[in-house]
């Protein structure tokens, strides 16, 4: 007889396949507008710096990460979890991308499931990886899951929302905050607290960085939406809540400006938005659902050249606009408007002065750079 106890794990495991399988199918809509288009760099068609001056590197803690970007977390469980990983894993090694799994939860209750888990240390045993849990856990889980896959960091998600709409999900969120802060207690490696898709407002990261927080990924909404996955499950019971919570720009706009590493990620659709949330503060970007689809359709070497082709493309567009380094973003011009706009006049966020940031920094020196060649002189 299956105990009630092995049935809601292997559940988790089931719940977790219908996760992809219905963020896949979002994946497949047109990709919509977001918060991301109501934020405009202005154009100085003379700012353009070399590519090759360009370097991606950023800091994030007390590391240093070859691009700012990096896969957020995901997957884990049952079988096209194992596959999905794999390839994500495979893809992270050659690119040097961070990579975070989906929650370890699952593997903490039904070990069978570890090795779906693990597969993303083994493809890549020098990289940087972050293990993932639910802050309703209890503070230990989190080191245990740190140490299946002898992570770098841990990643503790704030899923309020997702849980409410699930028919199975918790109903009991008052310790979270306490929560949290035992997990930091308990935890060797540094934790990233993030949202999945719903945001992380000013008044949580204030919570965050009081119980000890260094590291936040806000995760806002206009990309991967988890109350219309939760409600395609489950009968369609919260499917008003589709629009609910704040994107990442409004995010970025409305954070504390002394909370030490902002990260950003939720409706990140191509390099250009990875730019945008640079720019507004963040320290490196993740990427979730872009990233499903090749790694479920496609080979693992197609989804390591469809990262390339952000990473380069990225490198691009720090040239375009005359950013040598991601740190350099925070002295270009930034228009918001829209919804973006009219949230941060709601807040009281000083938008005039993002858009005019450029002039702290001058006019670029004209002796600077390579000589004219032939043909330019
Ligand atoms: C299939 C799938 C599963 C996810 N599972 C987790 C998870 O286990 N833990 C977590 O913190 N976030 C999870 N997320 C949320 C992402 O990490 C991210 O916060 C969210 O998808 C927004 O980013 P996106 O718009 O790039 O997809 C999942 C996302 C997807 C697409």
């Amino acid at each position: 007889m299956v105990s009630e106890d092995a049935q809601a794990h292997s559940s988790a495991a089931a719940r977790k396949e219908d996760h992809i399988r219905l963020a896949a199918d979002q994946r497949r809509e047109t990709p919509g507008r977001n918060e991301f288009d109501d934020l405009e760099f202005l154009h100085h068609a003379l700012d353009g710096i070399d590519v090759a001056a360009v370097n991606l590197a950023t800091r994030v803690g007390e590391w240093s990460w070859p691009v700012p970007i990096y896969i957020n977390g995901m997957t884990g469980g049952a079988d096209t979890a194992m596959r999905v990983n794999r390839s994500l894993a495979i893809a992270a090694q050659v690119t040097g991308l961070p990579m975070a799994s989906g929650s370890v939860g699952i593997a903490l209750d039904d070990p069978s499931t570890a090795a779906s888990f693990r597969v993303i240390r083994e493809e890549n045993p020098e990289g940087f990886v972050m293990a993932n849990v639910g802050a309703g856990r209890p503070a230990d889980h989190g080191q245990r899951a740190v140490d299946l896959l002898e992570a770098n960091a841990l990643q503790l998600h704030l899923n309020v929302v997702q849980e409410t709409v699930m028919p199975e999900g918790s109903r009991e969120f008052s310790s979270w905050l306490r929560g949290v802060e035992a997990t930091v207690a308990a935890t060797e490696v540094p934790v990233i607290v993030k949202e999945v898709g719903f945001g992380l407002s000013r008044r949580t990261l204030t919570q965050l960085r009081e119980v000890g927080v260094q590291i936040a990924d806000v995760s806002g909404s206009g990309g991967t939406n988890f109350a219309r996955i939760e409600s395609a499950r489950g009968g369609d019971a919260f499917g008003y809540l589709g629009s609910f919570g704040q994107s990442a720009v409004a995010c970025l706009l409305d954070a504390p400006a002394d909370f030490p590493n902002l990260l950003a990620s939720g409706g990140i659709r191509h390099p250009l938005d990875v730019l945008k949330a640079l720019a507004l503060g963040a320290r490196a970007v993740g990427i979730a659902g872009p990233f499903l689809l090749p790694a479920l359709e496609g080979t693992a070497e197609s989804l390591t050249a469809e990262i390339q082709r952000w990473v380069e493309q990225l490198r691009q567009l720090h040239a375009m606009v005359g950013a040598a380094t991601p740190a350099e973003l925070a002295t270009t011009d930034l228009l918001v408007r829209g919804g973006a706009r009219e949230f941060a006049t709601l807040r009281g966020i000083d938008i005039a002065g993002i858009a005019r940031r450029s002039e702290v920094r001058g006019l670029p020196d004209r002796s600077a750079g390579g000589p004219l060649n032939q043909e330019e002189r």
